[in-house]
């Protein structure tokens, strides 16, 4: 059975972009999962059930984690965007990096781009800094 959520035919896409649809809908599925769990712990009055529900809620927490890493493992743009702004904590996350020539700009091996995996190194030079 095809995976759910593809836009294009199946057959006209390589095993790695649909290996990354495959991550990104599980990390979809994860995040959703962790703000259910979440509203009903919200919701009950019951405190051993709001307990368990937690513990199930953080445990998504972890699964989301691994998801992203996987994907950021095999896609260069999204690394380079969770590299700028995860993890800072003092300036306004629309001010992360504003300053940085180039910043938003492609990176070579973005999904997409027909170089998945690539660390995109190549992109780099003759670039400023
Ligand atoms: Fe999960």
């Amino acid at each position: 059975m095809a995976s759910e959520g593809l836009h294009e035919a199946a057959d006209l896409l390589d095993e790695a972009t649909v290996d990354h649809h495959r991550a990104m809908t599980s990390l979809c599925e994860e995040l959703e999962a962790i703000d259910w769990y979440d509203q009903r712990v919200n919701a009950t009055a019951d405190a051993s059930l709001a307990a368990v529900l937690a513990h199930n809620r953080d445990d998504e927490k972890e699964h989301a984690a691994m998801t992203l890493e996987w994907l950021r493992r095999h896609d260069p743009a999204l690394d380079a965007q969770l590299r700028k702004f995860l993890f800072t904590t003092t300036e306004p996350i629309t001010e992360v990096g504003s300053t940085d020539v180039g910043a938003g700009a492609d990176v070579e091996g973005a999904p997409g781009s027909g170089n998945l995996g690539s660390l995109g190194i190549g992109s780099l030079k003759g670039v400023e800094r």
